[in-house]
């Protein structure tokens, strides 16, 4: 049976203390150890000399990692990766900053990542490249003679051609993911995108709703919609740990109805939108009647457009809170550190909004866990951003365009009066749209068309 090489800008090391990795690392892991694993990417550390790749092994998957330099760190992560390709794919090109050196670097570490990666496979190895931070690394592998089966999933959208084109290097950058032979994405319309922006920039032809065609060679297009474990995470809002910080919470909102957001601190997640929209519906209701917490983690504070936004969120929350507040009540609590999952998972339980408006996001897991986090008797109402790939999903949820404050302000007031009849009906689409899905599974989707018939030898998920 092959083996799998994951390759990903951070790779989840198992630490001494058992660190916690996400929903979709855990996922991966567990198909790794069931057939044998490598995991390839960045240490997470940033040092003064490049050195060879660090090994460590747990069970049956091995870790390889490389540090960054500074400049590596601040050309290929900072500067082109998070500065260039992130704004320029969730349609935000006036946040992008660009330097040319930056795109060299960019090119330079994909390479070094490749040439340090060659010499570790093996013959019948199937390699699956994680998204924008490694777009160069398929034609890097290809360009050292590696001919093994290589997918690429892009976790993020992808834009229009002329959306695409606002990146300097994008052309390049889209010849060397096409050295894959499966490229995956979220939704229907980000695979639409790129294969268009493939055929303009880079001479690909489409041959099919799943194929494009590039030099007499096929490369196979596919939408692979990421998942949450729904019933675990159903099981963990409902659970002791997630109930006692649920009930800190319930005794200090004093029965007013709560909205909750739960974000990365990012631009692309539309938070100075959102505290427009929850100023709107704060300034007609009467005063302790709705509160809303808003979890905001501080993320990538090297790159300029995420520090202005910090202080732009911190801004809109002060003036919400001296406009309306009283002496003994504050209508919004702002917090800037991320919280324990359990925790997350209580307060989305508590929460009678989940409040999900992204301007542009590849999926949001968020979205799911929060309808998956319910009290089916008793649930609440996630408001999402149609631009969120999740929206294709969660159809049943309100779904609100996140750039018009007052359409916003008006979802949220419908579903904090929601009767529950429509508030049951609307969870119950969301929740058979994600129950019957899990993170194995998406893995495994993936894993099979990359290889068709490779993974017939697995046992089933879980069954293992
Ligand atoms: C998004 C991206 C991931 C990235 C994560 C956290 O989910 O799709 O590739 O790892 O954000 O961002 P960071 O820059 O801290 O890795």
């Amino acid at each position: 049976m092959s083996r799998i090489v994951v390759v990903s800008n951070r790779v989840p090391v198992p630490s001494a203390n058992g660190g916690q990795a996400g929903g979709l690392a855990v996922a991966l892991l567990g198909l790794m150890e069931r057939r044998g694993g490598l995991w390839f990417g960045w240490s997470g550390a940033v040092t003064e000399e490049t050195g060879p790749p660090a090994f460590a092994q747990r069970g049956s998957v091995g870790y390889a990692t490389l540090d960054l330099t500074e400049a590596e760190h601040r050309g290929y992560y900072t500067g082109y990766s998070n500065g260039v390709l992130w704004p320029m794919l969730h349609s935000l090109p006036h946040l992008m900053s660009f330097r040319r050196q930056d795109l060299d670097t960019y090119r330079r570490v994909n390479r070094r990542f490749a040439d340090n990666l060659a010499p570790l496979l093996r013959g019948d190895d199937r390699i699956w490249v994680h998204d924008y931070q490694l777009f160069s690394l398929p034609g890097a592998l290809r360009g050292q003679g590696v001919r093994n089966p290589t997918g690429f999933f892009l976790h993020v959208p992808f834009p229009a051609p002329d959306g695409a084109a606002v990146a300097p290097g994008i052309r390049g950058l889209v010849q060397d993911v096409l050295a894959s032979d499966l490229i995956g994405f979220q939704t229907a319309t980000d695979r639409d995108n790129f294969a268009a922006t493939a055929t303009e920039f880079a001479g690909a032809a489409r041959t099919g709703d799943h194929e494009l065609e590039l030099g007499g060679r096929p490369i196979r297009l596919g939408i692979f919609p990421a998942e949450i474990a729904a019933r675990e995470f159903a099981a963990t809002a409902a659970s002791q740990a997630a109930l006692e910080p649920a009930r800190l919470l319930a005794r200090s909102i004093q029965g007013q109805s709560l909205l909750l957001g739960i974000d990365r601190l990012d631009p692309t997640k539309g938070l100075p939108e959102r505290l427009e929209a929850f100023r709107r519906v704060i300034a007609r209701r009467t005063p302790r009647s709705a509160t809303m917490l808003q979890i905001a983690a501080p993320s990538r504070e090297e790159v300029a457009a995420y520090r202005k936004l910090r202080q732009e969120v911190d801004s809109a929350a002060g003036c919400i809170n001296s406009e309306f507040g009283e002496p003994d009540w504050l209508p919004l609590r702002l917090l800037a550190r991320p919280q324990a999952r359990d925790t997350v998972a209580g307060f989305m339980r508590l929460a009678k909004v989940g409040v999900v408006t992204p301007l542009r996001d590849g999926m949001n897991l968020v979205a799911k866990e929060y309808i998956a986090a319910q009290d089916p008797s008793d649930p609440g109402v996630l408001v999402l951003s149609r631009f969120a790939g999740a929206a294709a999903q969660l159809s049943s949820a309100l779904l609100v365009n996140p750039h018009d404050a007052e359409g916003m302000a008006e979802a949220l007031a419908c579903a904090l009066d929601m009767p529950l009849a429509e508030r049951r009906d609307r969870w119950q689409q969301a929740w058979e749209a994600i129950a019957g899905a899990s993170p194995e599974g998406w893995g495994e989707d993936f894993l099979r068309a990359l290889a068709p018939g490779d993974l017939a030898a697995l046992p089933a998920a879980g069954s293992a």
